[in-house]
């Protein structure tokens, strides 16, 4: 079967119909750039000109960055236009989708559902904990299997400050911080994440988990396991979709 998944980001909206027996894409994805600033409508224009690209009829499942309750309702928008809070996302998008049936669900969860059945965290029991790390943290916690929605780990408080702040990768750029100073801020961060969890496993995703190699081996004292993510950009798209599923 395919659905259709939109994974909306500070900086682009992603979308591609997914084929959900593999876990993968179906077709190239379109990606448009976010406009700036994130508005609910220029965001819902965006998504219109990736759905539309592909002549898609079905159902669509999105992300967005922020919490989002019952496949609808925008709580918190850290990082896209504050207008988003308390703003009924599915009719927005199902509006201007010409009545398509849509849900939406938190970027780091959707990523975190399709790494679980797909990826890394495949036939993995206990907690497992999916940490992005772009330009926020988002974060996908997992008991057996079962997600605990809107988990918002980022925003721990780490020395003073918010933790996606300091530790994030646009953190990374923003303060110009090396492979190895980055890595000291993350792994006092898993560290606290791992003192309230426990997890048996983290995954971590988002851009930088394309760059394992330069950071994993730099984290040290984390009991967890630690695994970087297998789905990589195309996560929050086959997350998104495999929600979407559901509708049908
Ligand atoms: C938001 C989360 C989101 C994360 C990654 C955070 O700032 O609060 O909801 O999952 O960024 O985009």
């Amino acid at each position: 079967m395919q659905i259709f998944g939109v994974d909306i980001g500070g900086s682009g909206i992603k979308g591609a119909p997914v084929d959900l027996d593999k876990g993968d894409l179906a077709q190239e994805r379109l990606k448009v750039l976010t406009p700036h600033p994130a508005t609910p409508d220029g965001v819902a224009d965006g998504v219109k000109q990736v759905v539309d690209h592909f002549g898609w009829t079905g159902p669509v499942g999105l992300t967005f960055p922020g919490v989002v309750t019952g496949g609808a309702m925008i709580r918190t928008a850290a990082n896209v236009d504050k207008s988003w809070i308390d703003t009924d996302a599915r009719a927005l998008f199902t509006g201007r989708l010409g009545g398509l049936p849509v849900v939406v669900l938190n970027d780091a969860d959707a990523a975190g559902v399709a790494e679980m059945q797909f990826g890394a965290g495949r036939d993995r029991k206990g907690t497992v904990i999916l940490l992005t790390f772009g330009t926020g943290i988002g974060s996908a916690v997992f008991v057996d299997g079962a997600l605990v929605p809107n988990t918002e780990l980022g925003h721990l408080e780490l020395g003073g400050h918010d933790a996606e702040k300091r530790a994030s990768s646009k953190a990374k750029e923003d303060h110009e911080l090396s492979w190895e100073r980055w890595a000291q801020r993350v792994q006092k961060y898993l560290a606290h994440v791992e003192m309230l969890f426990s997890p048996e496993l983290f995954i971590i995703g988002g851009g930088v988990s394309r760059k394992a190699d330069k950071f994993l081996h730099l984290l040290d004292g984390i009991k967890a396991e630690i695994v970087p993510a297998q789905l990589q950009n195309n996560a929050g798209i086959v997350g998104a979709a495999m929600r979407a599923a559901q509708l049908t």
